[in-house]
């Protein structure tokens, strides 16, 4: 089989984690990770959850090496909208040197990407120069509940006990330029409910008479940002630090990062910063409130004059270390109360959150993945941040007591969570290439 053929057959199974009806396909993925790691000589597990299996696979015990824990999530986003896509999200097809498909780059071509890597080394080598554990979950994409419950059980310090963490789920600068991260924001997620009228009311028989549960959610929301576009809610800020001065000047040099290329890249008519940050300081280490989605009311076709009974806010905060995401989630919820008029009711309902993760890049294990970057795709790495988040890593950096290496193959083109996700199939070989590389180089620490 060729490289290909297997993240292929990987991308064909449509594991959307959040979709009930997928379940079976969540499970036979992790079937499908099972047999693959068993076949290079893995002792693969597929351990039950509540929700989703987890994958645990160790390679046979060398002694006296050092472990590395390879992290990553076989479950994928949602399609919709299906029609935007140019080919089915789960017929992989490669097109102009890219692979389209759900999950190209979030996050089964890196995993894949480790496994070729491993199975390369073991196929040229006959064994592989150090221990190798694979954390492969399925709901990373909708919080990661089950993992948060695995990592608190006693037994998970030892089955996963390890010298480093490596992650291949974030951003990489540009196809020449990869990038080191070490941070990801934080995350805590929930909706805000506002409700006035206990049925929808005809808006000239009732109205200018009572509260429009949408015109004050509105106005509720209005409320948490200022003319600087700084966050009012009271504490918000608590714990949090500014950013090194190191870090400004680093993050300066970031390609595609400046403001003008931000704005280019979204196709917004200008960038809307917090004051006194730039772009990428503020996607890189400011925390952020955003409104998801907001619904409520008519909207079918044509205009219906109503007063609706509700109206619904789906929100969330982006963190950096130092805040509490249920702490925030508390903060957000008091303001919301403060500023909350008796014409209405409202109703707060807290989802699933996790902490920032913060690391420092220096260590012996950063320069090792460091180099294997640079040896890899020809140029040094970039030290970011993320702007984006994986929960579950702070936690499993804390219960292991070790720091996770954030390797990141997503390019900014690679259009994640959205229709033809893709992955460049350079890129893709990159990524094998660079997995063993950082394997062999670990091997000597
Ligand atoms: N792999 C992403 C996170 C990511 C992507 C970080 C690109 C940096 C650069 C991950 O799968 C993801 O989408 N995380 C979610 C959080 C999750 C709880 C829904 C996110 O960041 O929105
Ligand atoms: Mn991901
Ligand atoms: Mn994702």
């Amino acid at each position: 089989m060729s490289k290909l053929d297997d993240l292929f057959a990987f991308l064909s199974i449509p594991s959307v984690s959040a979709v009930e009806s997928h379940a079976a396909d969540v499970d036979k993925c992790a079937d499908f990770l099972v047999n693959k790691l068993t076949s290079i000589g893995f002792d693969a597990v597929k351990h039950k959850t509540d929700i989703h299996a987890i994958v645990v696979a160790h390679s046979p015990k060398v002694e006296g090496k050092p472990t590395v824990l390879i992290y990553g999530h076989y479950d994928v986003m949602p399609v919709d909208p299906l029609a935007e896509w140019e080919s089915a999200p789960f017929t992989p097809t490669v097109r102009d040197g890219r692979i389209y498909a759900r999950g190209a780059s979030d996050d089964k071509g890196e995993i894949m990407a480790h496994i070729l890597g491993v199975e390369e080394i073991i196929r040229e080598q006959g064994s592989l120069p150090l221990n190798v554990i694979f954390l492969l979950e399925g709901e990373e994409e909708r919080g990661s509940t089950s993992l948060y419950e695995f990592m608190r059980r006693p037994e998970a310090k030892q089955l996963l006990a390890c010298d480093v963490i490596v992650v291949s789920d974030t951003g990489m600068a540009a196809p020449d330029i990869p990038s080191f991260s070490y941070g990801l924001k934080g995350l805590c997620c929930f909706e805000l409910e506002v409700s006035g009228p206990a049925m929808d009311l005809h808006s000239g028989v009732f109205g200018g008479s009572v509260a429009n549960p949408i015109t004050t959610l509105c106005e509720m929301i209005a409320t948490t940002h200022d003319a600087n576009n700084h966050i009012t809610v009271e504490g918000f800020y608590d714990g949090v630090s500014e950013i090194a001065e190191w870090e400004r000047e680093s993050w300066r040099r970031v390609p595609g990062m400046s403001d003008a290329e931000l704005a280019q890249l979204t196709g917004v008519p200008e960038l809307r910063t917090e004051r006194g940050y730039t772009g990428a300081e503020c996607v890189y280490a400011r925390p952020t409130l955003e409104l998801n989605g907001i619904s409520g009311g008519y909207e079918g076709e044509g205009s219906k004059t109503v007063i609706p009974t509700h109206a619904l806010a789906k929100m969330s905060c982006r963190l950096v270390p130092g805040q509490d995401p249920v702490a925030v989630m508390h903060k957000v919820k008091a303001h919301f109360e403060k500023v909350c008029p008796p014409s209405v009711r409202m109703k707060f309902t807290m989802q699933h959150s996790g902490e920032a993760y913060l690391c420092d890049p220096h260590s012996a294990y950063g320069k090792a993945a460091q180099q294997a970057l640079e040896e890899t795709f020809g140029n040094p790495p970039v030290l970011v941040r993320e702007g984006g988040s994986i929960p579950i890593i702070a936690e499993i950096s804390k219960v292991l007591g070790k720091d996770a290496l954030l390797l990141g193959l997503d390019l900014p083109d690679a259009r994640i969570h959205s229709p033809n996700e893709n992955m460049r199939v350079e890129i893709f070989e990159k990524g094998i290439e660079m997995t063993s590389r950082l394997l062999r180089l670990m091997g000597q620490l």
